[in-house]
């Protein structure tokens, strides 16, 4: 049906009105690069303008929306999108930390949340998930994706569209979701922002291609192209990615925006002569939309003309941007997402704050817990020290949308309070996030003294992650660590908890030395205070798992748990062996594993069971494996499952995540789980890039954590 009204509109249409569709521009906001060129509602009005960023109120989007419906000779809508990340108004947790949930029914119902928040304030499309696989801490961008792993990544990748698109895109509350950044950008060389990747084809079709085709398995609309140049050629001028990897293999239907200047930028990579050569070496690739360069308005009739773009490019560019408003139901009534009574109804809801509230507990991560130093007891002093107890700006992390920064947040300080009484709490910030300033030691100093149990609140700025936020050291920033160590020698017999908000790894060996308990709660959101105090408190019993490595120090980057053993792995017995893949100065492990994550209670697992020790190609293994609560505490479990496939035409890694499934078990209750694993889930592109299974033997294990002994084995069998 939409593709006969998007073909009568389309004949409708000049070669510039098709241009026009390609076309996005931002309005005022935040600004990522280059302004390229400010005057785009006179561009609205001219029809050369198909889609708008980084306008988001029913307001705001509603002016335009006129602008282009009313002075325009068609009067075809705007696409307004954003990038709605964790959050719209409501903020959640910062997507690396959503990803320690395991818990994708939640990271749905977040994803849900945003869109009916930003939908109501006029946006139909996200600039959402990113579903960039990141093993380097470094990148500023890891706190925007799911971490390390290629399982996991796909899983959460559907669960973000399923999230932001619901069942029906012509519903006022479902937006446009967008796969990007396509691809290979978590893996820039040194984790430098825009850098260059140079990745073998099996590395890019095991590990970094699988969440982009999840994500169009869960029906993406949209596909943004990442700013890196891949084995040479810039993502966002590379056939090989657009055509023959989306369109011809992946038979992607929706449409691919650049990101932000991404054409332009084809000639400082020097892949292109000058702008209107990169214009045609996009189209030519497979790019429909042109976010903010300026260049297919500039560039592509010329090119037609000169004959060195095939008009039926632009046509399909159009028409796939043309089926998403259809979709979007923009055609019937181009303002129904901007609706300001809406807006206020339905931004910040109770019920979503609640939400928000509980995804930072379910989110926050426990590393260490020393003689049971959490949970906290309300009749405790505690001494609240460091500079993000109070914080109300960096708490909602970065690209947090029109999350309201230093505003409505409720800061740890204000969480612990709904928890004991103020007398109770001695705070001092001790320090800045940044600088020199050791002023304030002594202070903190007195409070520990006169506290029954120190908890410090520390981390990075909100901006130290994110886009354009790499970084060359990843400790705890400025004095944080010295104030801390100062505290540990002040009073050494007391229990220092450290919560920690930061978008990436942090190198946290001296930290691990010096507080008894450490909560990595990421960037926790809006409701972060309330949602940590219940974690520090007992009500929320811990529950989130890393899915990022923790590394000991920089030198051990890239990290990640599934690597490959080599031909001369580590001796468990003599990890310091010579002539083995070892360091001399460090041991091979991290400090912190994927899939680690402490609870306030313990659990057991125990028989594991296969449902056959041999399968063949054709067959389905059933894996189950008991798990008892033997703790104090009720609580949850992510349960993982691991393989290994010994032996294969392409090496395969020690560990690989195949299934996951987070339990609640009360006090001193056992259950049995059970996992498929299809012969489907063993696939992999061997050195010939073909994507098939070959028989051998495999070893399982199913833990609560990637750090474990493999016990048990299957064949595979032809
Ligand atoms: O969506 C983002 C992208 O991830 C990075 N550059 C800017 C875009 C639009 O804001």
């Amino acid at each position: 049906v939409f593709d006969q009204k998007v073909d009568s509109i389309m004949q409708l249409m000049t070669l510039q009105e098709k241009i026009g569709q390609t076309v996005m521009f931002s309005g005022s906001g935040a600004v990522t690069g280059p302004t390229v060129n400010t005057n785009f509602r006179k561009f609205i009005k001219e029809a050369s303008v198909g889609a708008m960023l980084n306008v988001y109120s029913a307001k705001g989007t509603r002016e335009l929306q006129k602008l282009a419906v009313e002075e325009t000779r068609l009067g075809i809508p705007l696409l307004f999108g954003y990038d709605v990340i964790h959050g719209f108004k409501t903020i959640f947790p910062i997507n690396l930390g959503l990803a320690a949930s395991w818990d994708m029914a939640n990271v749905e119902k977040g994803s849900r949340i945003a869109a009916e928040e930003a939908s109501a304030a006029g946006i139909h499309w996200t600039f959402a998930p990113m579903v960039d696989v990141g093993r380097d801490p470094r990148w500023g961008r890891i706190s925007e994706g799911a971490g390390e792993d290629v399982y996991l990544g796909s899983k959460m990748a559907k669960a973000y569209v399923k999230g932001f698109q619901g069942e029906d895109l012509s519903k006022t509350n479902t937006i446009l979701a967008c796969a990007k950044h396509f691809v290979g950008y978590g893996a820039a060389q040194a984790g430098r922002d825009y850098h260059t990747v140079n990745m073998g084809e099996g590395e890019l079709r095991n590990v970094y291609l699988p969440p982009f085709k999840a994500a169009i398995d869960e029906g993406v609309e949209t596909f943004m192209t990442a700013f890196n140049e891949l084995n040479g050629v810039p993502a966002t001028g590379s056939k090989f990615l657009y055509r023959d990897i989306l369109r011809d293999e992946w038979n992607f239907s929706g449409f691919v925006v650049t990101d932000y200047t991404a054409i332009n930028e084809l000639v400082m990579h020097g892949f292109a002569k000058d702008n209107k050569d990169a214009t045609r070496i996009a189209i030519n690739a497979g790019i429909d939309m042109d976010m903010m360069s300026d260049a297919n308005r500039l560039y592509l009739a010329e090119l037609v003309k000169e004959g060195k773009v095939d008009i039926a490019l632009i046509d399909d560019a159009c028409r796939r941007i043309l089926l998403s408003k259809y979709k979007l139901g923009l055609f019937d009534d181009p303002y129904k997402y901007a609706d300001e009574q809406r807006e206020k109804e339905v931004v910040s809801k109770p019920a979503f704050l609640e939400a928000a509230r509980h995804s930072a507990a379910i989110s926050s991560v426990l590393l260490k817990n020393n003689d049971k130093s959490l949970p906290l007891s309300s009749d405790k002093k505690i001494g609240l020290i460091g500079p993000l107890a109070k914080d109300k700006e960096n708490i909602i992390g970065n690209w947090a949308a029109a999350g309201d920064r230093g505003g409505e947040a409720i800061s740890i300080f204000e969480g612990i309070q709904e928890y004991t009484k103020d007398a109770n709490i001695l705070y001092v910030k001790g320090c800045e996030i940044e600088g020199d300033d050791e002023s304030g030691f002594q202070a903190a100093i007195n409070v520990a003294r006169t506290s029954d149990i120190v908890v410090m609140v520390m981390g990075e700025d909100y901006d130290m992650s994110g886009e354009a936020a790499s970084r060359t050291n990843i400790n705890l920033p400025g004095k944080q660590t010295k104030l801390i160590e100062s505290i540990r020698k002040a009073v050494p017999n007391k229990k220092i908890v450290l919560v920690l908000m930061n978008g990436r790894p942090l190198d946290l060996s001296a930290e691990d030395l010096l507080a008894d308990a450490i909560l990595e709660t990421w960037f926790p959101g809006t409701m972060g205070g309330n949602g940590v105090a219940d974690v520090l408190f007992g009500k929320y019993n811990p529950s989130g798992k890393l899915t990022v490595t923790f590394p000991r120090n920089i030198g051990q980057i890239p990290i990640y748990y599934n690597m490959k053993n080599t031909g001369r792995p580590i001796p468990k017995n003599n990890p310091k062996e010579d002539y083995k893949s070892n360091y001399l100065d460090v041991e091979n492990s991290p400090l912190y594993v994927f899939g680690h994550g402490l609870s306030y209670t313990t659990f057991k697992y125990s028989n594991v069971e296969l449902s056959s020790e041999t399968i063949s190609f054709s067959d389905t293994l059933i894996a189950s494996v008991t798990i008892t609560n033997t703790g104090d505490y009720d609580g949850h479990e992510v349960l993982q499952l691991y393989i290994h496939d010994r032996f294969a035409s392409a090496t395969r890694p020690v560990k690989e995540l195949k299934g996951f499934e987070k339990v609640f078990l009360k006090k001193g209750e056992s259950k049995t789980v059970s996992f498929e694993i299809k012969v489907e889930d063993l696939k992999f592109y061997n050195s010939e890039m073909i994507f098939g299974i070959e028989a051998g033997v495999f070893d399982i294990g199913i833990e609560g954590t990637s750090d474990f002994e493999f016990k048990k084995t299957f064949t595979l069998t032809e």
